[in-house]
């Protein structure tokens, strides 16, 4: 804290320090909206003060610049201290300009490029006068029917790390004028909810949370981020918003984080219908004590923490220190010199939706994208006479995902645009089915099949709508619909030349996909250049090197799955897959393995890997050994490959996975061209949450691998001594 905070402090009454710890909807601000102030309007069942409300110390969720210096000026001409106001947005996966679904940046294994697309997204968002953003997103995920697996980076710890640094460090930058602060949640475990249902009940052990669910949240603190949300769900039988020993004992104590704390969008009122909280006053009072500082979107600290202070339940220090966190934030933002910060209609309007940052989407969208099968049908030859275009996401500009922020459908490029843009009046289109997930319309059909028996190539657009996936869109099917599988053998009948443009928010169990389409190429939501990204990779101006950081499972019978498991004592052994062994950790009727598994995507190339080679066969503590593999492009394209080094702990006091993510390097190479890519192996890197709680790396050995994916086998061993 600083002095010239602490001297913002001492002027405020306690009403006024109380009303600065809310946070209401900036449209509560901005007459001009016809939305009625805080007292009528969306905010109305906070029955917040009239008056206060202009103390309130922060706001969400407004899209435009011109709005938004409507809305900090309405507020200051009415606040009583003026202290410049807070925006914060939800700048998921852009702003304007959006780019993929993070699930599918994650896929792209390139730290730069997803540093460089949230710096992308903060240039757009701070010119529209956001400072704050609710990302990223770092909760750990193995069940595909949850919606926000589309705002996640999959199923390891080490590489939702790797991405939240990355992304931390994109938005928050040298927090200058083109920077925002970043906001990493959901603190924490929200993606453990059970069955895949959202806000459903967490049930992890303490070691498991350590292990696996926290580290990415602790990968962004060390990144520096400015602020935490914490999550809806319970950890221990405790919601995360009043839960102490999550809060203050561990994002805190442990890890040394004093920055902001906000709650999630009424979480603070939800400690009622969780069971957890009485009443609105002990639910202000349970979220106090774990040091929650700002309430988003209920009224529980502006109704009740005078009352527990008067009852000497809280501290006048208690709301003090929360009252200095965000003026600390505001301060460090720049809001304290200049209260419009970075707000400027005329070059957003200049900057947003630019060619440059059209240009990266499309970079974003292209590295990102994951070839999931290929007989041979792609690359598409330019020199193809007509090309059907088929499908109900092929001409349509809903493929951000849900997280839409300030994109528009109708700026967005459609795969129909797309394809145009290279093949011009080849590319003949029909709709083929409804993308519907219950649609069993088949009228569209013949149509289709007519068009595909007349061209001489099909690209076939299939999977979710993209409000399939997101907050509160589960699904406990995620199979493509009946319909589309129609679509796709009627098709196939006429036509055998059809690559199938799979667009999803999620891993969908398409075991019987994978068996009968030639080809796959999975472009996730791709966002404002989806459809020249999509054209690009169909065409091979662009080789797909995107790897699956999710399971794709064969069917939903096998959810949760993921690669970094534990061996259990009856492990069924990869040989017999698809035997039947009875008494293994297996199932009746399908294999163990997945569809795809993490790490896995396919190239128009070939990658040779060999001289897998250990620098040494034991290592001390303190001492370090160099893991690496050559590797050649022995195929026809220049490509990217995403380098993976995995690392097992053959033996613990507690039972360790079969593999663990370690390391990753994404090379381009020539056509022939071959590279040595190397890594370091330490003894930070072995260590885990063992049998008593402590995080060590225990003595024994170890087996290595480098691959192209999570299949690949140990190349070497070594032993910590
Ligand atoms: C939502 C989401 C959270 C988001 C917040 C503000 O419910 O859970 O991720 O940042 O509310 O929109």
């Amino acid at each position: 804290m600083s002095q010239r905070t602490k001297e913002i402090l001492a002027k405020l009454t306690l009403d006024e320090k109380i009303y600065h710890l809310e946070q209401v909807t900036t449209a509560t601000f901005v007459p001009s909206l016809k939305k009625p102030n805080v007292v009528t309007g969306p905010d109305s069942a906070l029955k917040l003060d009239e008056n206060l409300v202009f103390e309130v110390g922060t706001s969400l969720n407004l899209i435009g610049a011109e709005t938004m210096i409507e809305a900090h000026d309405y507020y200051l001409k009415n606040s009583k201290n003026k202290i410049p106001p807070v925006f914060m947005q939800d700048v998921i996966h852009g702003h304007r300009t959006l780019y993929p679904i993070n699930l599918a940046v994650a896929a792209s294994f390139n730290r730069e490029l997803a540093k460089e697309l949230a710096g992308m997204a903060a240039k757009e968002a701070s010119l529209d006068g956001v400072s704050v953003t609710f990302a990223p997103m770092v909760d750990l995920v193995r069940d595909p029917r949850w919606g926000r697996v589309m705002e996640s980076s999959g199923e390891d710890p080490y590489l939702n790390g790797e991405m939240a640094k990355a992304t931390v460090q994109g938005y928050q930058g040298d927090m200058g004028k083109y920077n925002i602060a970043a906001c990493v949640k959901h603190f924490a475990a929200y993606g453990a909810a059970e069955a895949g249902r959202d806000y459903n009940t967490v049930d992890v052990s303490e070691r498991t949370l350590r292990e696996y669910y926290l580290p990415a949240y602790k990968s962004a603190v060390d990144a520096g981020v400015k602020m935490v949300m914490t999550a809806f769900n319970i950890v221990d039988g405790v919601p995360c918003v009043g839960n102490k020993h999550l809060v203050k004992d561990i994002l805190r104590d442990e890890w040394g984080f004093d920055g902001v704390v906000i709650s999630d969008y009424s979480a603070v009122e939800e400690q009622i219908v969780h069971g957890a909280a009485e009443d609105r006053k002990e639910a202000a009072y349970l979220a106090m004590e774990a040091t929650l500082d700002i309430e988003m979107m209920s009224s529980c600290y502006a109704k009740h923490l005078k009352e527990l202070m008067a009852e000497g339940k809280i501290t006048e220090e208690q709301i003090d220190k929360a009252v200095l966190r965000i003026l600390d934030l505001k301060e460090e933002l720049g809001a304290l010199d200049n209260s419009y910060r970075t707000v400027n209609p005329e070059e957003a309007k200049k900057i947003q939706l630019s060619k440059e940052h059209r240009a990266l989407a499309r970079k974003g969208a292209e590295e990102s994208a994951v070839l999931l099968k290929n007989d041979g049908i792609l690359p598409l030859s330019k020199d193809v006479g007509s090309v059907a275009l088929i499908g109900p996401n092929a001409n349509t500009g809903a493929i951000h995902g849900s997280w839409q922020c300030g994109g528009k459908i109708d700026e967005t490029v459609t795969v129909y645009e797309g394809l145009r843009n290279i093949l011009g009046d080849k590319v003949k289109y029909a709709p083929g089915c409804y993308i519907e997930y219950n649609s069993e319309d088949t009228s569209l059909i013949d149509e289709a099949c007519s068009l595909a028996e007349n061209c001489d190539c099909v690209v076939l657009c299939l999977g979710e709508h993209q409000d399939y996936s997101g907050e509160g869109n589960c699904r406990a099917n995620i199979d493509l619909p009946e319909v589309q599988y129609k679509l796709l053998d009627r098709i196939l009948e006429v036509n055998k030349n059809v690559a199938v443009v799979l667009f999803t928010g999620r891993p969908l169990a398409i075991e019987r996909l994978d068996k009968t389409a030639p080809a796959i190429l999975n472009m996730w939501m791709p966002g404002t250049e989806g459809g020249n990204a999509s054209a690009n990779l169909l065409f091979g101006n662009v080789v797909p090197s995107g790897k699956i950081t999710m399971t794709f499972p064969r069917v939903l019978g096998q959810c949760p799955i993921y690669y970094n498991h534990y061996t259990t004592g009856r492990p069924k052994l990869p040989e017999d897959d698809y035997n039947r062994v009875r008494f293994t950790s297996s199932y009746l009727d399908i294999p163990n393995s997945p569809l795809y598994p993490f790490g896995y995507g396919l190239s128009y190339t070939s990658f040779e890997y060999s001289d897998l080679t250990l620098s040494g066969e034991t290592m001390k503590a303190g001492d370090k050994l160099i893991a690496s593999a050559k590797i050649k492009n022995t195929g026809k394209y220049k490509a990217k490959e995403a380098v993976q080094l995995y690392i097992r702990d053959v033996k613990g006091s507690c039972v360790r996975p079969v593999k663990e993510l370690k390391g990753f390097e994404k090379i381009e190479l020539d056509v022939g061209e071959e590279r040595t890519v190397s890594f370091e192996i330490n003894e930070e890197m072995l260590k885990y949450w063992n049998k008593e709680l402590k995080f060590v790396a225990e003595k024994g050995e170890f087996e290595v691998f480098i691959g192209k994916d999570s299949n690949c086998q140990a190349f070497a061993k070594f032993n910590l001594i």
